[in-house]
């Protein structure tokens, strides 16, 4: 049982860009904050601001009975948590892990956690460290319900908005997988097109108000989308794919003659070329998505 005191504290294992900033929210809100972090010394400035440093990651968890978790990966989650001593003062207590990895790894998690006695839940953190304890903060919940609507009130202190998504532990991972996807793929489109655009001589600051533009055509695409794909009927009708690989064999062409791999755009050519080997060339371009995980 964890006392009164021990209720209204959070302790923050992990001080990393990401830890920092969520220990630091918690202490704005006033709430008794205890931090660990690995490699010591990452906790002076917090420390400054009134949290205690706790001397191991045992005595940081006996301290609340609610922990946060933020480190770079589950390898690292388990090296902490599942060592001896902390997985038992952790017996009783809530565990919320935000640190990013897979569905499986949350589901294998969870399991551990309940046959240790913690309770668990399991978040993802879709925007920087700067958003943390503004408005601006995006936070994914998954696990049991009940757990996290007991934490909740605490969890309100770092700001944003706290999406509660199902009792399937492995849903928060799942939709960071899936944003993730849609964040690195852009990525490595823009770092590509820069690349293009610099060997045509346009630097990345002419090219950033029209790149502005085309960012901004995909968040209504999302949105219009969403229907096509989840009943499997794509309509070509403004943008058919024979259309769109067109499109895509120009990027190719253009990298290529500049000696520049057009690997990432090739790959995504392929995919639509087969497509419309399949007979579907008058669907949209999200008929991929039929390709790639046929239902
Ligand atoms: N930074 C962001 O803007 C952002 C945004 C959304 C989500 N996230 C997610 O938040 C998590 C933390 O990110 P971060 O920005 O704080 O930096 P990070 O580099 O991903 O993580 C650094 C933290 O991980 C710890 N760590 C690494 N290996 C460890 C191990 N084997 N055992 C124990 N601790 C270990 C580090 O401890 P030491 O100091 O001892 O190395 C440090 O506390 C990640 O999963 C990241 O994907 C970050």
């Amino acid at each position: 049982m964890t006392s009164h005191t021990e209720q209204s504290a959070v302790t923050v294992l992990g001080l990393g860009p990401m830890g920092r900033a969520l220990a630091a929210a918690f202490l704005d809100a006033g709430l008794p904050t205890t931090v660990w972090n690995r490699t010591p010394g990452k906790d002076r400035e917090l420390v400054e601001r009134g949290a205690t440093g706790a001397s191991s990651a045992e005595e940081a968890v006996a301290a609340s009975g609610l922990t946060v978790i933020c480190v770079v990966n589950y390898d690292a989650v388990d090296a902490i948590v599942r060592a001896g001593a902390v997985a038992g003062a952790l017996k009783g207590r809530t565990l919320v892990n935000l640190t990013a990895d897979t569905p499986d790894r949350a589901r294998d998690t969870a399991t551990w956690a309940a046959e240790h006695g913690v309770g668990y839940l399991d978040g993802a953190i879709m925007t920087p460290t700067t958003t943390i304890g503004t408005p601006a903060g995006v936070f994914l919940h998954s696990g049991p319900e009940e757990l996290y609507r007991r934490h909740r009130p605490m969890l309100d202190a770092l700001g944003g908005t706290h999406t509660y998504l199902s009792e399937d532990i492995g849903r928060a991972s799942a939709y960071d997988i899936a944003l993730l996807d849609i964040f690195w793929t852009a990525m490595a489109g823009y770092a590509h097109a820069l690349a293009v655009a610099r060997a045509e001589g346009v630097t990345a600051r002419e090219l950033a108000p029209f790149a502005k533009g085309i960012g901004a055509i995909l968040p209504p695409i999302f949105e219009l989308s969403a229907e096509e794909v989840d009943s499997g009927r794509f309509s070509g009708e403004d943008n058919p794919i024979t259309s769109a690989v067109s499109s895509m064999a120009h990027i190719v062409h253009t990298s290529e003659a500049h000696g520049i791999d057009a690997s990432v755009m090739r790959a995504a050519e392929g995919l639509a070329r087969r497509v419309i080997g399949r007979g579907h060339g008058a669907d949209g371009f999200l008929r991929i998505t039929e390709l790639l995980n046929p239902r």
